[in-house]
């Protein structure tokens, strides 16, 4: 679809993205990219600015939104933040010193990441908190902040998982991710000279995702190289079509882009001929996490509840008691883990 008239993100978001965000609620994954030249505006639509919100924190309220009014199921909320530069994964959300780097690997047909750091989130703020953190980290880690951003891609992550709020259930537990990424700028090399400049300008994975897209679209399906980069590796099952897909094309008007304009023009095309046929994903209750986690969320429950019988104010711990303190943590823990249905908790506005 092309937008005709100037339209604001949460615009575009409300009638693109917001279908694939109430999927993704239903247990279907979905995924949304921003694909164009550097300077035409990705990281503006994905992440936002103080004067428009972005896909993300729109979809970061989508998900919130969606889980405040459905009374019926409850939520268990994951967030993952890998960046991919120079074909190597980087975990944003593992602020650890000596980490161990963050690989891909196949499991049953499978595409996975490990070791990889997935925060359990129960607020919108504290989505949008990891993100500007992670997002830190990335301007921490490097010296060419501006020169690396356009040529890594940030995949943020939001798992989302459910059970019945009542009975066992056990037959509907239903996972997806909802995969929110800022892409790599797409313009090609300029010269040979640059070229060979440290591989400046070349970016394997989005030439290997723009053949993947390519092989796709053919009639004649033939051997499908996602193995060939980092990106079209990691998003083997979405690009399979295991995914509702959303790609966001930005370019820029003017007339010294038009050679990138066309590109990505085409590139559009190509992605549009794209099908997808996502399934409704179902897990087993040994599996779900969303399991484990009610179990321990009953555990901290009748702990607090003992200490409060016991006399232990949980509002106004004082800092000099151990008891309070540990109480302090229980039930910051167990309200990481609810997040109660009901309750419209929306993220400030700037
Ligand atoms: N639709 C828009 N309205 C206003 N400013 C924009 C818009 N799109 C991009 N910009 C501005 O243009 C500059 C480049 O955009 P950016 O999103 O960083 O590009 P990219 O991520 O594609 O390299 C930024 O300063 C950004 O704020
Ligand atoms: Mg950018």
């Amino acid at each position: 679809m092309l937008l005709k008239q100037p339209s604001k993100t949460p615009d575009l978001y409300s009638s693109q993205v917001a279908p694939l965000v109430e999927k993704a609620m239903n247990g279907f994954n979905s995924t949304v990219f921003a694909y164009g030249q550097t300077g035409s505006g990705k990281s503006f639509t994905m992440t936002g600015h103080p004067a428009e919100l972005g896909i993300i924190p729109c979809a970061v309220d989508g998900v919130f939104d969606a889980i405040t009014v459905d009374m019926d199921r409850a939520f268990l909320l994951r967030v993952s933040y890998i960046e991919i530069y120079n074909e190597t994964l980087r975990d944003l959300l593992n602020f650890k010193k000596n980490k161990d780097a963050p690989a891909i690997h196949t499991n049953k047909g499978k595409v996975y990441v490990e070791p990889l750091v997935e925060e359990i989130v129960s607020t919108p703020q504290d989505v949008m908190k990891l993100l500007s953190k992670g997002n830190e980290g990335r301007k921490v880690g490097a010296t060419d902040w501006n020169d690396r951003s356009s040529r890594s891609h940030c995949v943020f992550t939001i798992v989302i998982e459910s059970r019945p709020r009542d009975g066992d259930g056990d037959d509907d537990i239903r996972l997806s991710r909802l995969n929110l990424i800022d892409l790599a700028g797409s313009e090609k090399a300029v010269s040979d000279l640059e070229r060979r400049g440290e591989g400046k300008h070349i970016n394997q994975s989005l030439l290997a995702l723009r053949e993947v897209i390519n092989k796709l679209t053919e009639k004649k399906r033939s051997h499908i190289p996602y193995r060939n980069s980092k990106l079209t590796h990691l998003l083997e099952n979405a690009l399979g079509g295991d995914s509702n897909i959303c790609v966001i094309c930005t370019i820029s008007a003017e007339e010294e882009h038009a050679s990138e304009t066309l590109e990505t023009l085409k590139f559009a095309g190509r992605c549009s001929q794209v099908e997808t046929k996502a399934k409704k994903n179902l897990l087993s209750s040994e599996r779900a996490l969303i399991r484990a986690k009610d179990a321990e969320i009953d555990e901290l429950k009748n702990r607090l509840q003992h200490l409060v019988s016991d006399g232990v104010r949980l509002d106004a711990p004082s800092s000099s008691s151990h008891v309070s303190e540990v109480s302090c943590n229980m039930l910051r823990q167990y309200r990481k883990l609810t997040i109660p249905a009901g309750r419209l908790r929306r993220r400030p506005r700037e």
